[in-house]
């Protein structure tokens, strides 16, 4: 196949996945607005503020991959929604803290004010002290997961280590401690594999741990899959730094370079961080071939996600 049939096939295919996407974004924003305190309940404030962080912005793709593995291994999207949920609350914890003066300081965050402009920076503070501790109380009691104990055990385990010293956490206070720093590129890529990586990976692999023991094959093409994504996800995060448009993607552009962070861009050029990202973005297909059919959605998820302006 040549490159403009292969680029033709691919607009086809993310033109009609964006409806599904779509999709799965209203189906996840009713679910989080049904399982975040009501606004109007003591501490009113603090709720008010976690349903702004939390409601009526983002992507949802990291809920989008719960979704879309669940099909890859016969589970419905009712019996992933509440893992889904659990991700996307950790996610927006990790921005809410990111955005801070502390951090990054941002002002806007999915096209409004960040959290601690809208509110204040000790709002903002408790807004992710919050929002963590509900992550893993739906996964511990959400009646709408069909999970065994020891399955959810098992998914607390994962959405833990996806978000601490070894994922999430670790991961940005690397990012904090290398501003100004020349760091190699295998450096940034570990930074990334766990600061971005392993929220995208435990997306995936906990949608997996949902279903009946899957084949160890299938199992590593997932965590090969979700490996290449989740790298994939944070150099074009960087390249949107760069060549974004800030409307578009509701947050500012050229943060990453004002405050000297080593990203692809940054080190190696924007040319070779696309062909670095189509490389991952091959894998990450190539990955799913024991699935066949199964993974079409998990396919088309990548393709968006290859083409994304925002
Ligand atoms: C932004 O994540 C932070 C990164 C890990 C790069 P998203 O691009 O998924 O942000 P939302 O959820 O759509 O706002
Ligand atoms: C954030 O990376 C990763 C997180 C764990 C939140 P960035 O700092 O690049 O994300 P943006 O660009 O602010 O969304
Ligand atoms: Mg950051
Ligand atoms: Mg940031
Ligand atoms: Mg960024």
């Amino acid at each position: 196949m040549n490159d403009s049939a292969d680029r033709r096939i691919l607009k086809e295919d993310v033109d009609d996945f964006g409806t599904q996407l779509e999709t799965w974004r209203l189906r996840m924003e009713a679910a989080l607005a049904a399982r975040l305190p009501p606004a109007d309940v003591v501490p009113a404030r603090l709720h008010e503020a976690m349903r702004y962080s939390v409601l009526g912005g983002g992507k949802r793709i990291r809920p989008a991959l719960v979704f879309a593995t669940a099909r890859a291994v016969g589970l419905s999207e009712d019996e992933v929604e509440a893992a889904a949920c659990a991700i996307e609350l950790v996610h927006v914890y990790s921005l809410v803290h990111d955005d801070l003066p502390a951090m990054d300081n941002d002002d806007m965050r999915r096209g409004r004010p960040t959290c601690h402009k809208a509110y204040d920076e000790a709002t903002a503070l408790l807004v992710g002290d919050a929002l963590q501790p509900l992550a893993f109380q739906l996964l511990a009691r959400d009646p709408k997961l069909p999970a065994s104990p020891a399955i959810r055990l098992r998914l607390i385990d994962m959405l833990a280590q996806a978000i601490g010293t070894l994922g999430m956490a670790g991961g940005q206070a690397i990012d904090l401690a290398v501003q100004g720093r020349r760091l190699d590129i295998g450096q940034v890529e570990d930074m990334h594999a766990r600061k971005t990586g392993a929220v995208i990976q435990a997306s995936v692999l906990m949608a997996a741990e949902c279903a009946p023991p899957l084949d160890p094959n299938l199992y590593n093409a997932l965590l090969r899959f979700a490996n290449a994504v989740g790298l994939a996800f944070q150099i074009q995060d960087d390249l949107l730094d760069v060549m974004g448009d800030a409307s578009m993607l509701g947050k500012a552009t050229g943060a990453d370079s004002e405050r000297a962070k080593p990203t692809h861009p940054a080190i190696i050029g924007i040319s070779a961080s696309q062909q670095r990202v189509r490389l991952l973005h091959g894998q990450a297909i190539h990955a799913l071939a024991p699935f066949g059919e199964r993974a079409e959605a998990l396919r088309s998820l990548a393709h968006w996600l290859l083409s994304r302006q925002y």
